[in-house]
């Protein structure tokens, strides 16, 4: 039997991570000789598991939280889309043997919301969170041009900070969340972290427009408290990260093998696997 080539997922905590199921789904799919396993990786031992990784033969490596930065750090080579947001999620080994860092996550949602049938351009767009996660998809939105972009923050200054750094890409302005209020927007992001603790970031009612469309960059088994709310607010659609994930793998998925899987089914078996455990 041929020797199946290996890829992995570094993270930590890595437990509860659909990575591995997607990418052998994936795999499956294009009958490719590769392995894909998922191991804990604390951030101060990124560096020497990476270089051993690579070193006994590894062809490619997604990280994910905490260790996008480090992946960054750790790349020889960088995509320009990986430099915008100086955050790595995909490590390949290139024909020269140099390590080239990517980054898939905002072409991931692009994707996703595009599947969904969510168009971005001349959209009023809220996003919530100025951490790694709004940093990763911010350039992505603003090149779909929307009308405007509002980045909002619990702390003002850092999402101050982070729209002074995108403005090049287009017109994005920071905001505490207070100001919201009498706003309107046709599409909402939550890139906080709130939803790993089931908490809603404190915006108010009434500010998702009409047909409005909410998305949280998080998912679970449940829905989380920001879907919810999208929910009684009468979204169109409020959608968790769930086809974010699978289509930022399908990036990575292509960027080492070069073929491009089919994630809609993917995409569907994962949400059918979510009604079966809920049904449970
Ligand atoms: P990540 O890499 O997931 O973005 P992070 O860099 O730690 O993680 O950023 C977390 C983001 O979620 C921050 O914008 C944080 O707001 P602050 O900068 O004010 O800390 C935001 N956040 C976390 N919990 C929140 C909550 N309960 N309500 C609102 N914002 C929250």
């Amino acid at each position: 039997m041929a020797k199946k080539d290996r890829y992995a997922v570094f993270g930590n905590p890595i437990k509860h991570s659909k990575s591995p199921r997607i990418h052998k789904m994936f795999v499956e799919q294009t009958n490719q000789q590769m392995e894909y396993t998922a191991k804990e990786v604390p951030a101060e031992k990124f560096f020497t598991a990476v270089t051993d990784f690579f070193d006994h033969g590894g062809k490619g490596l997604n990280c994910t939280l905490p260790l996008k930065e480090l992946a960054f750090d750790f790349a020889d080579e960088k995509t320009e889309r990986a430099e915008i947001c100086k955050a790595v999620n995909t490590l390949a080994v290139k024909a020269n043997g140099k390590i080239l860092g990517d980054n898939t996550d905002g072409c991931g949602l692009i994707t996703d919301l595009k599947n969904n049938r969510v168009d971005i351009k001349n959209a009023r767009v809220l996003l919530l969170g100025a951490g790694g996660a709004s940093r990763g998809i911010l350039a992505p939105i603003l090149e779909q041009s929307p009308r405007h972009l509002i980045l909002a923050n619990r702390t003002r200054k850092k999402a101050d900070d982070l729209a002074e750094e995108f403005h090049l890409y287009g017109f994005v302005d920071g905001s505490g969340f207070a100001e919201l209020k009498g706003k309107k927007f046709d599409l909402i992001i939550n890139a906080t972290s709130a939803s790993l603790y089931d908490e809603m970031p404190p915006v108010e009612s009434g500010i998702l427009a009409e047909n409005g469309v909410c998305y949280d960059l998080a998912y679970g088994n449940r829905p989380t408290a920001f879907v919810r709310w999208g929910a009684e607010q009468n979204a169109r659609l409020s959608l968790d990260g769930l086809g974010m994930l699978v289509e930022q793998a399908a990036e990575a998925f292509y960027i080492w093998r070069k073929i491009r899987p089919d994630t809609k089914v993917v995409i569907d078996s994962l949400h059918a696997a979510r009604r079966f455990s809920l049904d449970e």
